[in-house]
């Protein structure tokens, strides 16, 4: 790896760091356990607005990477950026970013230009760890995907609920059998603000509206947490400021419903939306429903942050994990961990982002291979 400098994670801060990271009985090994020695890859961040500068604030406290340099078109956000990595070179573009010596580049910037800062990244031979969603369509996500195979580099997608302690135990239980078949889900993931960024409501910068921003979680906790079989079917009712939308090229969508079957006959029930008058900040719950019994995660009064996870038997319930649990920057982190322990060549794992934006597709009605909405 290039001009990395090796730390070993044995070392006493970085172990109480890093290890903080992995939640007990996760399935991952904490990181605390691994005696190998490190190299600390060299990172660029692009795209330095809220949620970039929170992973960028997770990734410099891990003490894990060396971030190198920020780049963001706005001097503000390189600002408040360089408060929290006082030592990176501040630039404006990717192009810039590329100049540099880098190992990996962490793409936070409008949803619509992902896939193609993605794949100049990848292109450029440097691992690429990106904010959801990774493309606004299946075609554009098979690019970056075979883009990352083809240069042999990490790529990852900031799936973050994946992470919650919650979900991680709900998974487990799933995957052990012991809920049955699990035949029905029901995801909700109502915001009752709404992005404040403008661009979140552009169909060309943003490339969807609410189901393509908290909808693509959801789709993807369903999908994960039952170890991807096949969709058989999706369908959807978009609306917008309460109609029905039918143009998904002219506006974005504040409200989402869809069904989604799986293979084996399984029913997703998805439902997203911004601004809803909820009666509180937001509604995030997924339930799993099994001939064995039941499992939820839901948020805790409202919080966009703290969940309480429970398996239902009948009536009765028991706990499976509640807050706090410090999850939002765990993805980020397991790319980082990945890269610094030299496991930086691609992963096939990354094909399932395909599947994922395949689903999105069909909610949305989009033919498999149309193309993003500003070409149409
Ligand atoms: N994984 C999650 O749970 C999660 C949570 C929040 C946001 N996100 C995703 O992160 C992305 C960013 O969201 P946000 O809320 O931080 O938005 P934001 O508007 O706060 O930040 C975007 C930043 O990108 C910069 N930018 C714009 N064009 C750029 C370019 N060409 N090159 C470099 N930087 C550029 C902007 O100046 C801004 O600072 C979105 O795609 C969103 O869907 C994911």
């Amino acid at each position: 790896m290039r001009g990395c400098r090796e730390i070993r994670v044995g070392r006493p801060e970085a172990m109480v760091r890093a290890g903080s990271v992995v939640e007990p009985g996760s399935g991952n090994v904490p990181f605390a356990e691994q005696e190998e020695s490190l190299a600390r890859p060299r990172l660029g961040f692009l795209g330095v607005g809220w949620i970039g500068r929170n992973r960028l604030q997770a990734v410099a406290q891990s003490g894990l990477a060396e971030v190198v340099a920020i780049a963001d078109p706005v001097a503000e956000m390189r600002g408040l950026a360089a408060s929290v990595a006082p030592e990176a070179a501040q630039v404006r573009s990717l192009d810039e970013l590329l100049r540099l010596e880098l190992d990996g580049v962490v793409v936070a910037t409008p949803s619509a230009l992902h896939a193609e800062q993605s794949i100049a990244a990848l292109e450029h031979g440097l691992a690429v760890f990106c904010q959801k969603p990774l493309a606004r369509t299946a075609g554009e996500a098979a690019r970056v995907v075979a883009a990352a195979r083809a240069a042999d580099r990490l790529l990852a997608v900031d799936l973050s609920y994946r992470h919650v302690a919650g979900m991680q135990r709900i998974r487990d239980l799933v995957g052990r059998g012991e809920l049955g078949h699990v035949y029905a889900l029901d995801l909700r993931f109502h915001n009752a603000y709404g992005p404040d960024q403008p661009w979140f409501r552009d169909p060309r910068q943003a490339g969807g509206g609410c189901l393509m921003d908290l909808g693509t979680h959801l789709v993807d906790l369903a999908l994960w947490t039952l170890g991807f079989p096949a969709v058989t079917d999706a369908w959807g009712r978009l609306y917008s400021g309460g109609r029905l939308l039918v143009d998904v090229a002219a506006a974005v969508e504040d409200y989402a419903v869809a069904q989604i079957e799986l293979e084996g006959g399984v029913s997703v029930r998805i439902a997203c939306s911004w601004n809803l008058p909820a009666g509180r900040d937001a509604v995030i719950e997924a339930e799993f429903y099994g001939t064995g019994g039941g499992a939820a995660l839901r948020n805790v009064n409202g919080s966009f942050y703290d969940f309480l996870a429970e398996r239902y038997d009948g009536t009765r319930r028991e706990v499976l994990s509640r807050p706090p649990d410090a999850w939002g920057g765990r993805a980020i982190l397991e790319w980082t961990l990945r890269l610094a322990t030299g496991r930086r060549g691609f992963d096939p794992e990354a094909e399932r982002l395909v599947e994922l934006a395949a689903t999105l597709d069909r909610i949305y009605g989009r033919a498999r291979g149309a193309a993003p909405a500003e070409e149409r």
